[in-house]
Formats: C-alpha cells, structure tokens, sequence
C-alpha cells in the first residue's frame, strides 16, 4: 500500500504528539507508533518535568545546573534555549489539558531531584508521564487531521538510497522522501511517502539486560538515521538510573524516582551504612552519574546485589501522599516503603546523544527533523541533569514544527519512489535464532559496556559484536521482516555505535567512566 501525507511522525510519545500538534493545523499528519499508543517512555516517566517557575529560582541557576551535570560538555546555545523556552512549553502542555500538583497555596508543588539548586520538578503525583501522554493523546485523538497508529512499525527511512543512488555519511544533500512502514495486521511493508519527516521514536534501553525503558525502546530512529547516513553523535553517554527497584524478575525494572531522594531518602548499604557522603558532597543528592557509580563500586566490594533506598524516616502520611504508586508497587512486593528499606540497583535508562540536530531540531538529513530521546541536542552533554528530557522534547518539537512549516509548501512529494522490494525472501522459522542473539547483544551490552568501561571490555564487546553483525545482517537480507528482527538488528546497530564512541573518547567524562583515562569531573 502506498501513502501520501504532509508529516510522516515516527513515535507517539511527547515528542511526537506534541509536534503533531503543532503542525497538525497546516497539513495532513500520520503518527504511527509500534505498539499501543500510549506505550511509550512517556507514559513511564516518573518524577516530572523540570522548569523554572519561582523565584528564588531563575534561568541562570537551571543553566548552571544543567551544564555542571553534563560535565560541562553541553552545547551552551542549546541549554540557554531549552532553559528558557522552558515556562512557555510548560503553558502550552497545561493548555492540552496536563494538570500538574499545586499546593494548598494554589501554587505549584515543586520538587528537587539530583543536581538540582532548587526546587523546580514540576510533577503529577509520581506519574507525571502518564498524565503528559494522556492529555498529548486526547488533544490529538480530537484533532480532524491527525491519523494515529498503533502496529505500524518503521523499518527505514526512504532517501536517494532507494533510488539506487551511492549515498555517503558526509554528503549533505541526502533527503528524506518517508519510511517504509510494517504493518503488523497486514504483515506487509507499506510505503509512506511524507513532505517531512519527524523522527521521535525515543530510547535504546533494552539493549541492555536491566532497564528502566518499556519494550518499545529499542534505538530503531537511531539505526535507521545512521543506516540513512545521517550524523549520530555523544552515543557513549548512556545514563543509568542509581535507583531502579531490584527484582531480578522483572522487565523492566520499575523506577524508584529521584524525588524521593529529593524528598529525602537516603541510601545505605546492606549493612545500613550511608556511603554517599565518600564520594561526592552532595551526597545522595549527587547528579546522576556519580551515585549510580558509587553504587556499582559499592555492590562490587562488598558482593551485595543491591543497596537500598531508605524513607522510613519520613512521615509515613506524607510518603504515601507523595509516592502512592512506588508505594503501592513495593507494596506488592512486600515491601512497606514506610516501614522497610526499598532494594534498589543502577539501570539503563536513558541515551544523551543520538540523531545529530540543530537548534531547530533539523538532522543533517534534509526534510527529517528528530526530537526528544532519540536526538543529540547538546542540550545534555555528558550526563542528563533530572527531569530535562521531557522538557527537551517539547521545547524541540516546537522549534522544529515553526522550521516545519517555514517550508512544507516548497516541499514536493516523491512518487518516484519504489515500493518495497522482498523478493528472494523467505518467511524465517527460526525464531530463537533472533530471541537467542537478543540475549547475547544485552550481555555483551550489560557486560562490557555498562557503568564502568575499559579499554579491553570495549574491544572485547566490539569483536562480539561484529560476528553476531554479519550473523543478522545475512539473516536480514534473507527473511521476510518481521519487527523482531528489524529491532535485533537496530539494537546491534546502536551497540556498535556506542562502542566505537565510547573507544573514541580517551578520558572519562560523565556517564563515559573508563578505568583507563581516570579524569576528575570538571567541576561539582
Ligand atoms: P517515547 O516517549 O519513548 O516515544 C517513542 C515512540 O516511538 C513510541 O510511540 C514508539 O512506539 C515509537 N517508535 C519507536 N520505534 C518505532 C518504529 N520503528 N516504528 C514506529 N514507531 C516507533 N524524563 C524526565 O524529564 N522526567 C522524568 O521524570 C522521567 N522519568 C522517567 C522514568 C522512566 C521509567 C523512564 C523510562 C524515563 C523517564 N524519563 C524522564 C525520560 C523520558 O520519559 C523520556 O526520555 C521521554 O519521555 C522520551 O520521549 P520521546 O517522545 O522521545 O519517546
Ligand atoms: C526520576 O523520576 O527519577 C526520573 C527522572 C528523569 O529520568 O529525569
């Protein structure tokens, strides 16, 4: 089947649907998402969404902020804008219907999270993701041009590629014409052609064995661009929440949120010794890279599988009040948040870099814009500083839907464009040939490219890597597509560029730790 639309969204989290809004109004839009609409990163986030919005609070303190957690590696320009477009995004998102907690005061209930000067999260409860994604998906289900999709799985962008001309990573001509779309129900490969592309298709996290990201969340946008040649950048900065609940049993790992360590939660060991204060002054309170550091070191010396996560001091009301769904989550588990210590470990669960975009959200790709996790912004630099990746993609998906629509009308279709070729393909029976090599790519992933790098691990993963490459690429080029193979071979992709990103870089530097090059942080 062929299709013809104004703006071909890949991703229906916050950075798609709030683009789609924003466009929806000049032409015809298509969202599709790989599963269920609202099963998204999203709709997991946790803590909130971080602006500023009181005094004493100000735009210099957020910059600051978030350049000292990105190790000084963010791209200045970038911080300032995200930072102070920051208020007006927030308006639009409560406009869209997205209520955030006040106070008694009527005033917004903000909290604090690591790296944070002041207190500047605004949140839902502790499912404020959940609320953003239920109003995004409501406002867009009433828009008349809006199509939404669920199953509709992007297996590659279209460019000059598939009209069999050489395309090259440095060539800065390469356009993109749309993407060839499975459609699960039909199980064939559609082609979607767009005017423009937007890339939302969020995180990579399950390429890694514990994960805080939901299935979905497989670095396809990544792959795909890169596949594309276009320009993929700072991918070794991969950032592992310090507090994901430890249950070996569970994927994903459920997020204890950094807010309550905001709150106050402390951390101790198993022995209920408090080790925070040995490795930075902040504490518990420490951007993220440094606790989720000083936590692997501390389960490495002393065996331990976790360390925990402790709020029994707190009033007991207030905890529930704040935290009912980790309350009713540990619950489960029997665990009393508000009488027990809560097991937690360090998880993947978000990528600072990806799709190389400008201060409009433009990819070296003409006509395909990317927002939200799956872009490199500069906005993040080494390490993301709390609750600054939502806010990220609305602030971009509103740069790059006003570029859009600066140049949707010079844009023609392509109908040039060939439809989706599988002959000499055959239907692959063997599917634990894919669920098999699942495991290894998030072994090598978890093993040799997790917390702490060296340069021998980094080598050792690659060689690895390299053979199950050639193993899927040959499996690819011979089978009907099938969505699991196309995310095996996305998740071998985005492996690969982390390592050679993270061999690239010769010192330490954020979330890149390696024992090899053992540089201090800029500044704390
Ligand atoms: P997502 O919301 O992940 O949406 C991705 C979309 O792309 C999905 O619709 C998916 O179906 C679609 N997709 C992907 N590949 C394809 C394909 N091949 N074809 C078709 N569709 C595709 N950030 C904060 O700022 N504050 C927080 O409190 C916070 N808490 C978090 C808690 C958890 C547990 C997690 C996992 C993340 C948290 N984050 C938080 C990070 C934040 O939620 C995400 O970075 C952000 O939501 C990403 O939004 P997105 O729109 O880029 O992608
Ligand atoms: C959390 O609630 O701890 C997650 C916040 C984030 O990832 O920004």
């Amino acid at each position: 089947m062929r299709k013809k639309v104004d703006f071909l969204v890949i991703g229906s989290g916050i950075a798609g649907l709030s683009y789609a809004l924003k466009v929806a109004d000049y032409g015809s839009v298509l969202v599709i998402s790989k599963t269920k609409l609202g099963e998204t990163n999203t709709s997991y986030a946790q803590g909130g969404i971080a602006s500023v919005t009181y005094e004493p609070d100000n735009f210099e303190k957020h910059i600051e902020d978030t350049m000292i957690a990105g190790d000084y590696l963010s791209n200045p320009e970038a911080v300032r804008m995200v930072v102070e477009n920051g208020p007006g995004q927030i308006k639009q998102l409560i406009e869209w219907g997205t209520e955030f907690d006040k106070k008694e005061d009527k005033l917004y209930d903000l909290h604090k999270e690591g790296g944070h000067s002041e207190f500047r999260i605004l949140h839902h409860l502790d499912n404020t993701g959940f609320e953003i994604q239920r109003a995004l998906i409501e406002k867009a289900k009433k828009h008349p041009n809006i199509e939404l999709t669920e199953n509709y799985y992007a297996v590659d962008i279209i460019t000059q590629h598939h009209l069999g001309e050489i395309t090259y990573r440095w060539r800065t001509d390469v356009e993109c014409y749309g993407a060839y779309v499975l459609n699960e129900e039909t199980q064939k490969v559609d082609t979607v052609l767009a005017k423009i592309t937007m890339m939302a298709s969020g995180g990579i996290g399950n390429i890694y064995q514990t994960t805080t990201n939901p299935t979905i969340s497989t670095g396809d946008g990544i792959a795909m661009v890169y596949r594309a040649k276009g320009i993929i950048e700072n991918m070794e900065f991969v950032q592992f929440h310090p507090t994901s609940l430890y249950n070996p049993k569970e994927r994903p790992s459920f997020l204890i949120t950094e807010a309550m360590r905001g709150y106050g939660a402390l951390l101790r060991r198993r022995d209920g010794a408090l080790f925070m204060e040995k490795y930075d002054k902040r504490g518990c309170l420490a951007p993220r890279d440094i606790v989720a550091r000083a936590i692997d070191n501390e389960m490495k010396n002393t065996g331990d599988e976790f360390v925990y996560l402790d709020v029994t001091h707190k009033d007991a009301e207030e905890t529930k009040k704040h935290f009912p769904t980790i309350y009713n989550k540990c619950l489960e588990l029997n665990v009393d948040i508000t009488k027990d210590m809560i097991p937690v470990v360090p998880a993947a669960h978000y990528l600072c870099g990806g799709i190389k975009v400008d201060l409009n959200g433009r990819s070296s790709i003409q006509n395909l814009y990317a927002a939200g996790e799956c872009s490199s912004t500069g906005l993040h630099g080494a390490n993301r500083l709390a609750s600054n990746s939502l806010l990220e993609a609305i602030v971009y998906a509103d740069k790059a839907a006003k570029d859009s629509l600066t140049k949707i009308d010079s844009i023609k279709h392509n109908t040039s464009i060939p439809s989706w070729n599988d002959d000499g393909t055959s239907h692959n029976e063997e599917m634990v040939l894919i669920t098999q090599t699942n495991k290894e790519v998030e072994q090598i992933l978890s093993n040799y490219v997790g917390i702490v790098r060296s340069n021998l691990r980094l080598k050792r993963a690659l060689d690895r890597l390299e053979l199950i490459y050639k193993e899927t690429e040959s499996l690819f080029d011979d089978s009907i597509v099938t969505q699991e193979l196309c995310e095996l071979r996305n998740k071998i992709n985005v492996g690969y560029l982390i390592i050679r990103m993270a061999m690239k870089r010769k010192e330490s530097k954020g979330l890149h730790y390696t024992i090899d090059h053992n540089t201090v942080r800029t500044k704390v």
